[in-house]
């Protein structure tokens, strides 16, 4: 049978426990798909966040060798591994934050609905272990397609009763750190000063880049606007195709994740002003989810923040195929 890896056990000399055991600060953290794509990355990153300290990682295959190279940096956080739906309990229980990339990515010519049939039947298994094990904790969901998976988790938790919409985030990070990225390139500018939020949805035209509202504010003319929303709006097809079936974002998707993992933290922490777009339950419109701009803190999401001024068009558009992924989400559960 597949064993539990702990950190520092492996001399039998048990002086490492300190740090598991009690006196290290810092959050627990759950990676659910820890050995893919994005999972491995994020476990390293997440390793070396010093917010952290215990870092547990949990997939169906390949934990024991990720936990055991991850184990080796020389950060803070004490790393275990977890192998099988039999460790998912272990994996869960205590979690401050849990972090879900498990799941299978695109193939060139598929769209992220085409991952419903498999990916919606991982999500639900994983959330009614946390509900069962880590009901109070954050979880910010990756597995595609986000626009359906978050209202299933929200479905699971409302069925057993655990259900708060403030601990559920659908992460879409990747598409603001995009966005940042393509726009800086257009301006000329450092990216890590350029800030565009990024509202709607995580797929094709719900990803709704807030062009008009780009910090620091400029003026892009009508050709940039649609070259910007263009490649915004298809950065993930851009990274599937240029990967040839070998799978899509994991790397940048890593350092988003990782990125917006931090925020969530410094929320938990206690820190003020810590704002990000997220994909959560809202009434910033007539649909159930929708991501926008949130405010992070203790209890999660503590405020949501309107669309503001907006020249954009698509959002009717956006709001149309994120109203039938929602519902298809929804029924996924209610069935
Ligand atoms: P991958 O195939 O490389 O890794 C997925 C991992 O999930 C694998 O290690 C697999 O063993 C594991 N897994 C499968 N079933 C599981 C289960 N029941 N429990 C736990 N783990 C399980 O894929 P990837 O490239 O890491 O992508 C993962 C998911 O993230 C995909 O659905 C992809 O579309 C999505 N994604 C989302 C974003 C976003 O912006 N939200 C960005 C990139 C990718
Ligand atoms: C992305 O935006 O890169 C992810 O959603 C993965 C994908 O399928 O495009």
């Amino acid at each position: 049978p597949p064993t539990l890896q702990i950190e520092g056990e492996s001399s039998g000399l048990g002086r490492m426990d300190c740090r598991a055991k009690g006196g290290s600060p810092g959050f627990k953290v759950a990676v659910l798909g820890a050995a893919g794509g994005i999972g491995q990355p994020l476990a390293m990153l997440m390793k070396i966040n010093p917010l952290v300290s215990v870092l547990h990682l949990y997939d169906v295959v390949n934990t024991p060798g990720v936990t055991a190279d991850i184990s080796h940096m020389d950060t803070n956080a004490v790393v275990r591994g977890f192998l099988g739906q039999q460790q998912l309990e272990d994996a869960l229980t205590g979690m401050d934050i849990v972090i879900i990339p498990a799941g299978v990515p695109r193939k060139p010519g598929m769209t992220r609905d085409d991952l419903f049939n498999i990916n919606a039947g991982i999500v639900k298994t994983l959330c009614e272990g946390i509900a069962k094990c880590c009901p109070k904790a954050i979880v910010n969901l990756i597995s595609n397609p986000v626009n359906s998976t978050v209202p299933i988790a929200a479905e699971v938790f409302k069925k057993v009763g655990t259900y708060d919409p403030k601990r559920l985030l659908g992460v879409t990070m990747l598409d603001v750190v995009r966005a940042n990225t393509f726009v800086a390139e257009v301006l000329g500018l450092d990216p890590r000063e350029v800030d565009v939020p990024v509202v709607g949805g995580h797929a094709g035209v719900t990803i709704l880049p807030l062009l008009s509202q780009v910090k620091p504010s400029c003026s892009l003319t009508p050709t940039e606007i649609d070259y910007l929303t263009d490649r915004i709006q298809n950065g993930g097809t851009e990274v599937v195709e240029a990967k040839t079936g070998a799978g899509s974002a994991t790397l940048s998707m890593a350092y988003a994740a990782a990125k917006f993992a931090d925020a969530c933290l410094r929320g938990l922490r206690g820190d003020a002003g810590v704002i990000e777009c997220a994909y959560v339950a809202s009434t910033v419109t007539e649909l159930p989810f929708f991501a926008s701009k949130v405010r992070l803190g203790r209890a999660g999401i503590e405020e949501i923040y309107s669309l503001g001024p907006l020249n954009e068009a698509g959002l009717e558009k956006a709001k149309k195929e994120l109203a039938g992924s929602i519902q298809k989400g929804v029924s996924f559960v209610r069935k």
